[in-house]
């Protein structure tokens, strides 16, 4: 089977997030779409599934123009989709959520509840995805709702799958897994769109390599493109994929936590007994697979965490138990590690989102009215300083592609006098432009004195960014070690193995 784009043009309002795209995609390949973010991938791949409407173009399927406009439609074409932000119902089972909604799509045939369970049990089988047909979807970490996504599609017997950015959520084991499970679909004839702004996996996977930059096809590489390559036709430009910094200049202590522990509702410890101190001009690390507690530690220095013990101070100040109101103004820069979540919010224009915490502040208020004026002259200044690309700061910041939702959040918490950078996966779902930006931003900011606290699930980030590296293991500080440690001895302490 093949899928073949023609002319693909798709605009909304004054953009153009798709300029005359032409792609083929053949059965037995893996065909990587590389682009930064905001460069019209995903709004492509939704124009194939059906959820948007091409202004312009062609969609065919093995040389017949089809028309597709619902995903439905595509299903019953053969093309399954996986998406970025997955789209199952959190409160239906895995079952349910496979049959619902699917009952005119041919294929599968006629699919009630019973089969759907044995059909999921024997894609999850061939697969080892370890999914459970009765689990409710909302009960399920991340890697396993997209598991659930290929399932469906597989499922309804896709020849075409559409995996958009499938990477961005998964551990570096869950990715060689996925990777293993794509090569061995494509053995099978499957026809893979794969999605992704990163090099590493476009060079171990990809048998084609298609690169978009904003709208429009820019080129095509080989597998064996250098990753220099790849990111400077991604990027338009060249671009340095090492982190560059100078030896640290080191102040006074300005972050100091003594045996703190972070409890949940139910008084379970979640952070145990953890201390540590970082200087003015330090950048602290903190390494470890996800979810050992790191979220709930960097929650806890914002005034996030409701049942803590310990001792909190930033320059010698009490940060325990304060609200985050009174620690982000105490001098706390936070970047969270969910922006879509805790960053932002959606529904306000760019230039409301870059004053949210200091909107009864001057320039910003009078005391008794918010200053309009102020608001857009911040704005327009922070987005050509931060190179946020929107039309308009007066755009809802839902409008923006993921990298540049994060440049928001950054130029808002670094705009403001401040003392200490708290930031959680700050490059996490971010291309190679935005995260060599954030990097720069964050050893611009130790360099200019501040402390650094970094969290990060990303080893190359840890090594590229840290002064010193503190290893967090089932909620404890398992060692704090220099910044050259090497990575073997690092990935031992991820597994909680102390030498
Ligand atoms: N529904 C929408 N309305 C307005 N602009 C949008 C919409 N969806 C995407 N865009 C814009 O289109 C561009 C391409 O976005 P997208 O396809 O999501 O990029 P990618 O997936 O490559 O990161 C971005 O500038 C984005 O802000
Ligand atoms: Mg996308």
């Amino acid at each position: 089977m093949s899928l073949e784009l023609r002319g693909i043009t798709k605009r909304f309002g004054a953009l153009t997030a798709n300029d005359a795209i032409d792609l083929k995609v053949e059965s037995g390949e893996i065909h990587a779409i590389l682009g930064e973010n905001g460069a019209g991938k995903s709004t492509l791949m939704n124009i194939v599934y059906g959820l948007l409407a091409p202004d312009e173009g062609t969609i065919s399927v093995d040389n017949k123009v089809l028309k597709i406009e619902s995903p439905l439609d595509a299903l019953a074409a053969g093309i399954g989709m996986v998406h970025q932000h997955f789209m199952l119902i959190p409160v239906f089972t895995v079952a349910e959520n496979i049959v619902l909604g699917h009952e005119k799509v041919k294929g599968p045939g006629f699919l009630d509840l019973e089969r759907a369970r044995r059909e999921i049990l024997r894609v999850s089988a061939e697969f080892n995805f370890d999914v459970d047909p009765d689990a409710l979807v909302e009960d399920l970490p991340v890697g396993i709702q997209q598991r659930v996504e290929i399932i469906r599609a597989l499922i309804y017997d896709a020849k075409v799958l559409i995996l958009d950015e499938p990477t961005a959520v998964l551990t570096p084991q869950e990715t060689d897994e996925l990777l293993r499970n794509m090569k061995k679909l494509r053995d099978q004839g499957t026809a893979i769109v794969f999605i992704t702004h990163k090099l590493r996996e476009v060079r171990e996977a990809a048998d084609k390599i298609t690169i978009i930059r904003r709208g429009k096809v820019v080129g095509t590489a080989s597998p064996t493109a250098s990753q220099e390559e790849l990111a400077s036709l991604m990027v338009g430009r060249p671009v340095s994929l090492d982190v560059e910094k100078n030896a640290p200049k080191l102040g006074g202590i300005a972050l100091d936590v003594r045996n703190l522990t972070v409890r949940d509702y139910t008084g379970r410890a979640l952070v145990k007994n953890v201390s540590f101190s970082i200087s003015d001009g330090e950048i602290l690390a903190v390494a470890g697979v996800q979810g050992n507690g790191q979220s709930e530690l960097a929650e806890a220095i914002v005034g996030l965490q409701e049942h803590i013990e310990g001792e909190i101070t930033l320059d010698g100040k009490n940060l325990a138990g304060v609200s985050v109101r009174k620690a982000l103004h105490s001098g706390i820069a936070f970047i969270p590690e969910s922006r879509e979540e805790d960053g932002l919010i959606s529904s306000f224009s760019i230039e409301e989102n870059l004053i949210l915490d200091l909107h009864d502040l001057p320039p910003f208020s009078n005391g008794s009215a918010i200053s309009q004026v102020a608001v857009a002259e911040n704005g327009v200044k922070r987005v050509a300083e931060f190179d946020i690309r929107a039309l308009s700061p007066k755009d809802p910041a839902s409008s923006l592609s993921g990298g540049n939702k994060q440049k928001v959040v950054l130029a808002r918490e670094l705009s403001r006098p401040v003392r200490l950078v708290v930031a959680s996966q700050p490059t996490r779902g971010l291309d190679v432009g935005s995260i060599e930006f954030v990097h720069e931003r964050i050893i611009a900011e130790r360099d200019s004195g501040r402390a650094v606290l970094l969290f990060s699930t990303e080893l190359d980030e840890v090594v590229g960014l840290a002064d010193r590296i503190a290893v967090m293991y089932r909620g404890e500080f398992i060692a704090i070690v220099p910044a050259d440690t090497s990575r073997e001895e690092l990935g031992l302490l991820m597994a909680g193995v102390k030498r």
